[in-house]
């Protein structure tokens, strides 16, 4: 039977903080298919993150169709707006919520992560993060601060922790990432910079998946999802309007589940899409294909 096999494999996901957005589900798909999962969690999101896994509120969502419980081998903070720790300004190093984690910094985290599982602690990345503070503002409103936070946080970071990551990773390495298609036809609404952001990083895509291809043997792909009412898309302030929209303009109509996405990300980090690389993969009931609403009878 051709099955999505990843027993042995570890996998980072970066960007879990609840059970409600891609991340998480990711995590999930990939355990199911017999990865051990570690997690990156932005030191602000921390404290609730462990909480809510410790009190319980998440086990509903964590338990495996085998019906053992999904377990994070380990969570680390990060805050993949910082290279490294030196990068981070004294007022975000000293912040109450930072200041007690140690090295947040995605140099950090690729420290821990060797001197936790030894030299090549990795097999797949997941990069499922973006932080647009000005994500409410249109394009055209937006401050260069803003812009530039949002290219930082959602499309800078991957490079770095390609860049970072690749000579941690064994054999057949896989990186994926998460992307929207307002990098491409205007979304109104998704501001602040955030469609610029998803350019680029669908053109670094491209671009790394050259590079550390030839340097790394790794594969690095990116996922356009369709909309989902996580806790990050929430912040937007319309995305359930944008749920509604695609579900009744997308070639497939039933609304868009995280679980779409996850299996396709398990699918692009497994060996089964060993011939795939430098890809935009639309997961999105087949939205992106229209171009035009779907007409009242
Ligand atoms: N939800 C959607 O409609 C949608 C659609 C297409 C693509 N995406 C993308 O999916 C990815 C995951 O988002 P989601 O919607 O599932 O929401 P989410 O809230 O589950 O994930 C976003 C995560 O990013 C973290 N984060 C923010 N800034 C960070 C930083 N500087 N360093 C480290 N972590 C940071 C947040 O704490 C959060 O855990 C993002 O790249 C997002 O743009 C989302």
């Amino acid at each position: 039977m051709l099955k999505i096999d990843l027993a042995g494999k570890r996998a980072l996901v970066a960007g879990v903080a609840d059970d409600g957005g891609y991340g998480f589900a990711i995590a999930k798909a990939l355990a199911e298919a017999g990865a051990s999962v570690v997690v990156g969690t932005w030191p602000p999101a921390l404290n609730i993150f462990l909480n809510l896994l410790e009190r319980g509120k998440m086990d509903e969502s964590r338990k495996l169709s085998s019906g053992a419980m999904l377990q994070f081998e380990k969570i680390y903070p990060l805050d993949a707006a910082f290279t490294t720790l030196a990068e981070a300004p004294a007022d975000i190093r000293e912040n109450k919520r930072y200041k007690d984690n140690g090295d947040f910094s995605i140099d950090g985290l690729a420290t821990r992560l060797v001197a936790d599982f030894g030299e090549r602690p990795l097999d797949i990345l997941v990069h499922s993060l973006a932080n647009g503070p000005e994500v409410k503002k249109p394009l055209l409103e937006t401050s260069r601060a803003g812009y530039l936070a949002a290219m930082s946080a959602s499309a800078y970071s991957l490079v770095a922790m390609v860049h970072r990551f690749s000579p941690l990773m064994r054999p057949n390495g896989s990186f994926v990432s998460l992307t929207y298609m307002a990098s491409e036809k205007v979304i109104p609404g998704y501001g602040g910079g955030m469609s610029s952001a998803k350019a680029a990083l669908e053109s670094d895509t491209r671009v790394l998946a050259y590079e550390a291809g030839r340097a790394h043997g790794v594969r690095v792909n990116t996922i356009s999802a369709g909309p989902l009412a996580s806790r990050a898309a929430s912040a937007i302030g319309i995305i359930e309007k944008m749920v509604e929209y695609v579900s009744k303009n997308a070639p497939m109509t039933e609304v868009l589940t995280a679980k779409d996405v996850a299996h396709a990300a398990a699918f692009l980090c497994s060996p089964l899409a060993s011939g795939i690389t430098g890809t935009t993969l639309y997961v999105d009931k087949g939205y992106h294909a229209m171009g035009m609403a779907v007409q009242d009878p």
